[in-house]
C-alpha cells in the first residue's frame, strides 16, 4: 500500500493528510530537485529569532554510499532492517545554543521539529515520503561523522517513494497496512483552561 490518506474529521491540506511513514520502499533514487524541494521546505520553518537551528546530514545511497552505510550503521538494528532500502537517509541536528547570543536555545528541539515537518509534507506533495526515527545511537552518529558539541542529533529520516506493503516481513507488513489513527481533538485542546478539554467544533 502506497496510499494511506489520513482519515481526517476535519479538512486538511492534502500533502499534510497523505504524508505518512512507511517502512517499505522503492528502491529507485529520487530525483536531485526533490530532495532539493524537500530541503527548501525546512528552510522556510518558523525557529525561535529565525536563529535556524537545524541542519541536516544527507546521505544518498547512490552518491554517498560510504556515508550512507555509516549513518544506516547508527539505526537501531529494527530500524535498519527496513530503512536499508530507501535511496536517503538523512539525520537531524539541532545546533543548542543561539548563532545570535550563545545562549542556550531551549526551542532547538522545536524548532528542528518544525523544519522536518515541513520536509515531510512537501515530501507527501510530491509523492515521495519521510520517515523519522528516535531508534538510532546518538554517540555513534557523532562519532561516526565527527558532529561538534553545541549541535545535538535529533532525528535519523528516510526519504523515498513508498513501496508495496507486501515487500516486508509479515509482521511490518500488517502495521503498514493497520488503521492510521489519532486522539480526538479534545484529548489534545484544553478550552481555556487546562483540563478542560474539548473541540472548536
Ligand atoms: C521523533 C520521531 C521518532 C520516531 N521514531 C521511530 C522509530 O525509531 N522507528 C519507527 O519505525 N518509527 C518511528 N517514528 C514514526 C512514528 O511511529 C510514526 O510517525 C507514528 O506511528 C505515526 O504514524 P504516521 O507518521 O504514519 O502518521 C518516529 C516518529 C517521530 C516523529
Amino acid at each position: 500500500m502506497t496510499d494511506r490518506i489520513a482519515p481526517a474529521d476535519h479538512p486538511i491540506e492534502h500533502a499534510l493528510a497523505a504524508r505518512w511513514s512507511p517502512r517499505s520502499y522503492d528502491e529507485r533514487p529520487i530525483p536531485t530537485a526533490a530532495l532539493a524541494q524537500c530541503l527548501e521546505a525546512a528552510r522556510w520553518a518558523a525557529s525561535c529569532v529565525n536563529d535556524q537551528p537545524w541542519n541536516y546530514l544527507v546521505t544518498r545511497k547512490a552518491e554517498e554510499p560510504e556515508a550512507h552505510a555509516k549513518l544506516l550503521a547508527c539505526l537501531s538494528p529494527n530500524n535498519q532492517g527496513w530503512a536499508v532500502r530507501a535511496p536517503v537517509l538523512m539525520l537531524s541536528v539541532a545546533r543548542t545554543d543561539f548563532a545570535s547570543s550563545g545562549k542556550p536555545n531551549r526551542h532547538a528541539g522545536h524548532d528542528v521539529g518544525q523544519a522536518s515537518a515541513n520536509l515531510a509534507a512537501q515530501a507527501a506533495a510530491l509523492g515521495l515520503q519521510a520517515h523519522q526515527m528516535a531508534g538510532f545511537d546518538a554517540a555513534a552518529a557523532r562519532a561516526a561523522f565527527a558532529i561538534p558539541e553545541g549541535y545535538e542529533p535529533m532525528a535519523a529520516i528516510t526519504l523515498g517513494y513508498p513501496g508495496p506493503a507486501a515487500a516486508l516481513p509479515e509482521a511490518l507488513a500488517a502495521r503498514e497496512t493497520a488503521p492510521r489513527t489519532r486522539k480526538p481533538i479534545a484529548e489534545f485542546t484544553h478550552l481555556g483552561a487546562w483540563g478542560n478539554g474539548g473541540s472548536p467544533a
